[in-house]
């Protein structure tokens, strides 16, 4: 039945309600019209579901007897819960067969049964974990020669050529032979298995017209039978090192766990889950960046960006755009209701839109800080194991190509061709084009000896920097500089916030400055800079080399010293060069007309940099402290009152900062708040730590921490991405949700009271005080 078949445009709802949908609820006509085999949704998944997003995150669709969730919230929630939204489904046809092709499928006994991404609890989670192991990165590692030679040769044989079908030629031929190694198949026929893979996608989520039914059955019965096969010769030498092997060499230990069954359904699955995705996604990746000229060429200057840009571009196109749920008990999504056995399409490429979750999500942003949150690899207990090896490829195709064609381009006027399903996306022919003549590598053979350090895991958000040009250098007073700074290409600057700070690379050394600008101004940035006699060269490197057209290395802006914007009234205290942070916030106070006093100190008004901005700006709310004029501050008495309605924000020497710890004492519990630049975070000492388990909620494992080993690294250890980005407690990106156990907090983010409620930690540097916490991953 469709839902068009009792009269859309009749006039009223096209579907007769009673019978197409569960609940009866009513379902609207976009609900109702919805159809992922053609159409929008062929041609743009998450653009077509934007009304949902917006209006109608939940709906029903009769077509396809499937619930649709689209939002990031929503999606994640029942990725995070495998045990009320079942996975059983995942592998099962989304439309089902007429007689004569289920008559084929039974002919070759065909029998996919539960693999790992559709088996239940309890079965399904220690067999995960027996099986974790060949994906740890220091395991994956090993791959990456494989990878990096098979890339190479593959651009050999195309680079001279000046046009090439990157899914023909390379995309999905090196994704499959890393497949079958990885899995220890035999590298054989390609082709057949590409036919097979096809099969299989069309058979588990597409929609194949009757006639076209009975091909897809056989082509699927052989894939099936093929999979017995190699699994039967595998079995008579299981030595080998593919990952199918290694389960087979477990089966006589767990036999229970890892079943005959599970062996057969893997191996058919394996193989696409392996390849097919990963050959997608590759192809998204490449056909977006040259769709985003510029960032391309700024991929191909900057490789340092790829692992972050492999992130992006599967958050904005990843290859598996929609998964599957089925519900266990009736229960609730949003405010909608939903019937136990309920079939749910989630929709990760919608997710990965959600404006309520990513900003600017239809903008491709290479440095987007939180990429690595999509959705693409699905989340929690079932979460993609083959993750980290699929960013490797991705990553050294992106390398590769930018080294080698940094010229390349699509080739004019293709139109680009989907597998019609709801699940599997990426184009079937990529074609792009070059000038061979200008190939780099005939003029300068050096840059194949380039290698990128490949990120194995989730990247770093210490990785994402961009270049920037000194647009000025003006003194701001005696031994300060003020230096302004613009992007190379005069993009707009992300936007930052009062109290934000730039981490900028001079040479080996990393310095970190606040922002004293205007933060509205998208064109550039501000810093000042003193002259620091003891400097281990980054402000003398400043102060005598910095010249206006030079280029920087900068990452943020990020802010460690945010405003508390519901505070009544502020206190700003400024020692020396601590004006910088400072001074935006109290240019903010004034903005937004809030109660505020600034105190600035120096020891002479010469050595207080941008004093005069200061002083026409702030002129009521000032008050200069200046030591050669007897005017020095007395923290004492300023600070004798305590004020409830009163936050204090002070940068400066540490001897200022410490006297204003103890003069507030007596005041509210974290009233002061404090710029760190540093933190007092020594090396872990083993002989003083202690080991203590992890318990992951989401994930349900439990990580071991070592007494030499912070709980980030255990983490990332066991397969878990976590975000990170100081890793010294000061920034905040590495914080996770704590539900259980008492948390020994080393880090300077969290505020005192922050601390008592004992429900998050930062991973980097803090602890467990006993032997376990329960997190919320
Ligand atoms: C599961 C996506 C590459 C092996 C999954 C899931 C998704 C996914 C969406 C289901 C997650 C969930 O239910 O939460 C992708 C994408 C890839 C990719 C987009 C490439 C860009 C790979 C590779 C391998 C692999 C290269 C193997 C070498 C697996 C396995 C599971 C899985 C074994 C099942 C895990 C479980 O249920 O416990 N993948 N995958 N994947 N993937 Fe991948
Ligand atoms: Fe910055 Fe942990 S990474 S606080």
């Amino acid at each position: 039945t469709t839902a068009t078949s009792n009269g859309e445009g009749s006039g009223g709802c096209p579907v007769d309600h009673a019978r197409l949908s569960p609940t009866g609820c009513p379902v609207s006509a976009r609900a109702a019209a919805f159809d992922p085999f053609t159409g929008p949704y062929q041609e743009d998944p998450p653009g077509s579901l934007r009304w949902s997003r917006d209006e109608e995150p939940v709906f029903y669709n009769p077509q396809l007897g499937y619930w649709v969730v689209t939002r990031y919230e929503d999606v994640k929630a029942i990725f995070r819960d495998n045990i009320t939204f079942s996975p059983a489904n995942v592998l099962e046809k989304i439309t089902p067969f007429g007689d004569e092709a289920n008559a084929v499928l039974a002919k070759y006994d065909y029998g996919m049964s539960r693999t790992l991404v559709n088996e239940d609890e309890p079965a399904h989670m220690p067999r995960r974990r027996a099986l974790m192991e060949p994906f740890t990165p220091p395991q994956l590692a090993h791959h990456e020669p494989m990878v990096r030679r098979l890339v190479r040769e593959h651009v050999d044989r195309f680079i001279d050529k000046g046009k090439a079908d990157l899914v023909d030629e390379m995309l999905y031929e090196i994704p499959l032979t890393v497949a079958l190694h990885f899995l220890g198949v035999p590298e054989e026929d390609m082709e057949t298995l590409r036919r097979y893979s096809v099969a299989h996608t069309l058979n588990t989520w597409g929609r194949p017209a009757p006639e076209e039914q009975v091909a897809v059955a056989e082509n699927v019965g052989k894939f099936w039978q093929y999979a017995g096969t190699v699994l039967d010769k595998m079995r008579e030498d299981p030595s080998g090192p593919g990952w199918m092997q290694y389960g087979i060499r477990l089966q006589p230990e767990m036999p229970d766990v890892i079943t005959d069954s599970y062996l057969h359904s893997m191996m058919m699955a394996g193989i696409v889950a392996a390849h097919e995705t990963t050959a997608l996604a590759s192809a998204n990746a490449i056909k977006l960046l040259l769709e985003n000229r510029s960032l391309w060429e700024e991929l191909c200057a900057d490789p340092s960006l790829i692992a972050n840009a492999v992130e992006e571009c599967l958050r904005f196109s990843g290859s598996i755009v929609a998964w599957r749920r089925i519900t266990t008990k009736a229960t609730k999504i949003g405010d909608v209701e939903l019937p136990e056995g309920a079939k749910l399409l989630i929709v990760n490429t919608s997710a990965n839109h959600d404006e309520r979750f990513f900003d600017n999500p239809d903008e491709l942003d290479l440095r987007r800080e939180n990429a690595s949150d999509h959705l693409s690899f699905g989340y929690g207990a079932h979460q993609c194991m083959g993750k980290n090896l699929a960013r490797m490829e991705i990553q050294i195709f992106l390398e590769e190509l930018t080294t080698r064609l940094p010229h390349l381009e699509l080739a004019p006027g293709q139109t680009f061709t989907y597998l019609p399903n709801t699940s599997f996306r990426g184009p079937e022919h990529l074609w792009v084009r070059w000038d061979p003549a200008k190939n780099p590598e005939r003029e300068r053979p050096e840059i194949l000896d380039r290698q990128v350090k490949i990120t194995i895991g989730q990247p770093s958000r210490r990785s994402i920097s961009r270049t920037m040009v000194v647009r000025e250098v003006a003194r701001a007073a005696d031994e300060v500089v003020r230096i302004t700074l613009a992007d190379v290409r005069d993009r707009p600057l992300p936007k930052w916030s009062p109290g934000s700070h730039v981490d900028i690379e001079l040479g080996e050394l990393s310095r970190q400055y606040s922002l004293c600008g205007d933060p509205d101004d998208r064109s550039c940035y501000q810093i000042a800079v003193q002259k620091d006699r003891e400097s281990r060269g980054g402000s003398r490197y400043v102060h005598e080399r910095l010249a206006v057209g030079d280029t920087l290395r900068v990452r943020g802006p990020r802010n460690h010293f945010k405003l508390d914007p519901d505070a009544r009234r502020y206190l700003f205290i400024a020692g020396g060069i601590g004006i910088t942070p400072i001074l935006a916030m109290a240019d903010h106070a004034r903005r937004q007309g809030k109660d505020y006093e600034l105190h600035y100190c120096g020891s002479t008004r010469a050595a207080m940099a941008l004093l005069d901005r200061v002083t026409r700006d702030h002129g009521d709310a000032l008050v200069l402290h200046v030591s050669d004029e007897g005017t020095r501050l007395d923290v004492e008495s300023l600070l004798a009152e305590p004020r409830d309605d009163t936050q204090i924000y002070s940068c400066g020497p540490q001897r200022l900062l410490d006297a204003l710890a103890e003069a507030t004492s007596h005041w509210p519990e974290d009233s002061l708040h404090v710029e760190h630049f540093s933190s007092d975070l020594g090396e872990l000492d083993p002989e003083k730590e202690h080991a203590f388990d992890l318990r992951l909620a989401d994930s349900g494992i439990t990580v071991t921490v070592a007494p030499d080993q912070t709980v980030l690294a255990a983490l990332r250890a066991a397969n878990i991405d976590v975000p990170s980005d100081c890793e010294e407690g000061l920034c905040g990106s590495c914080e996770v949700g704590v539900t259980e156990g008492e948390i020994d907090h080393r880090d300077k983010v969290l505020t005192k009271a922050e601390r008592a409620v004992n429900n998050k930690m930062m991973t980097c540097c803090s602890r467990a005080c006993g032997d376990r916490l329960t997190l919320a991953l």
